[in-house]
């Protein structure tokens, strides 16, 4: 049975991942209308990561005899300076999820909750891949600059990433 403290904690980190999947969401569609189809395909993707993220954590406190709510948020920003600063912007929302986790971690050795501690391992190793990611495109921006072609090639090449996505055009599932 999941502690009080560990449900509400989690609880939280079900709204930091549910704002996480609208600011990249939200990203996405700014890229999309920005001419940047193919990081708007890997944000769309990304944001679909971090929904995953959050039912993962609901069905947790579910399975162990609490209760998850669906949180009320913020509404995410509409628009953005420009594509570098996204992803600068990405950067600092994963520190700010890894710094909660570490945190949610250190919880549960404090309550002694073994399950919470296991479960949460998976988001550790998962916040050095997503951070890693988000670093390595920062610093191909570095080398890149204000080069129109350069980034022509970044959006390709993150486009190739994402794969196909569903859902990316409105004629999609008609
Ligand atoms: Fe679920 Fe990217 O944090």
């Amino acid at each position: 049975m999941i502690s009080k403290n560990i449900e509400k904690a989690l609880q939280q980190q079900i709204a930091l991942e549910a704002y996480s999947s609208a600011y990249y969401l939200s990203m996405a569609s700014w890229m999309d209308v920005e001419g940047f189809e193919g990081t708007a395909a890997f944000l769309y993707k990304q944001s679909d990561e971090e929904r995953m993220h959050m039912l993962k954590i609901l069905h947790f406190i579910n399975d162990n005899d609490g209760h998850a709510v669906v949180p009320q948020m913020d509404a995410p920003p509409v628009t953005f300076e420009n594509y570098h600063n996204c992803f600068q912007r990405i950067l600092e929302q994963e520190q700010s999820v890894t710094a909660s986790i570490h945190s949610l971690v250190n919880m549960s050795l404090t309550e002694k909750d073994h399950a919470a501690n296991n479960f949460l391992q998976w988001y550790v190793f998962e916040q050095i891949e997503e951070e890693k990611q988000v670093k390595t495109i920062l610093n191909k921006l570095k080398i890149i600059g204000n080069d129109g072609p350069g980034l022509y090639l970044l959006d390709n090449e993150l486009g190739k990433l994402a794969g196909p996505v569903i859902g990316v055009s409105a004629a999609d599932g008609a």
